[in-house]
């Protein structure tokens, strides 16, 4: 299981993003985690394609856009074409899931799926073979630095033991309330994609948090197997 940290950028300083992207990227980020919200179907609004496209210019890594929206279809395109290399969208918005994952991958996107944290993975059985990736939820989306709920640990450990038992491909990523308090346990459940927000770039040195979370995060993964 290879352990990876996507920074979200929504706790970064915009004022500065690139230069927070790059910090946390060398504290260890290999995937940065942009998050899109429109007010809609999340209580916040934050940024669309031209964030993404300057961004693309500046970091190397995938950008992996997570899109917090209602009729993402219409989105997608506009995404891809600022340089998203993952896209997900969550399950609750998609009435045509299975034409939407198609939709993002015919653009050159790794297609993801997002469950919120009341939404039953069993929701997702008959996707589970087109995606790249599931993001679960660990807190109610829309905004960075909430408290983790517990019962997302379940659902992690559930969407690895049904990859296992039908011998499929897609990463476990999971997103919200992620710091060195419950690291361990989502990584212990199967979790291998880890999306953290204010745990880096909300206080210190973005580098230094960074670092520290994913050894934390590749100890537990060790203790695991
Ligand atoms: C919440 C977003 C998250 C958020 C996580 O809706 O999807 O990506 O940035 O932030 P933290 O790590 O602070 O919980
Ligand atoms: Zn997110």
């Amino acid at each position: 299981m290879k352990i990876e940290l996507a920074p979200s950028i929504l706790s970064a300083n915009f004022a500065q993003l690139g230069a927070d992207a790059q910090q946390a990227i060398d504290g260890g980020g290999t995937v940065l985690h942009v998050d899109v919200m429109d007010g809609h179907f999340v209580p916040n609004i934050t940024i669309g394609p031209p964030v993404v496209a300057s961004l693309r210019k500046v970091v190397d890594v995938p950008l992996d856009c997570h899109l917090m929206i209602e009729s993402p279809d219409e989105y997608i395109p506009a995404f891809a074409d600022a340089g998203a290399n993952w896209i997900s969208v969550h399950q609750e918005t998609c009435v045509h899931l299975n034409r939407t994952l198609e939709l993002i991958a015919s653009h050159g996107c790794k297609p993801g799926v997002v469950l919120n944290p009341a939404t039953p993975v069993e929701t997702l059985t008959e996707v589970l073979d087109l995606v790249h990736h599931v993001l679960v939820m660990s807190v109610n989306p829309g905004f960075g630095g909430q408290k983790f709920i517990p019962n997302s640990l379940n659902k992690i450990a559930a969407l690895a033991r049904m990859r296992t038992e039908r011998n499929l491909e897609y990463r476990v990523e999971v997103d919200g309330g992620v710091d060195l308090e419950t690291v361990s346990d989502v990584v212990k459940a199967g979790a291998e994609l880890l999306v953290v927000g204010s745990h880096i770039f909300g206080h210190g040195d973005i580098r230094t948090n960074a670092a520290r979370l994913l050894e934390v995060a590749r100890s537990a993964a060790l203790a695991r197997a």
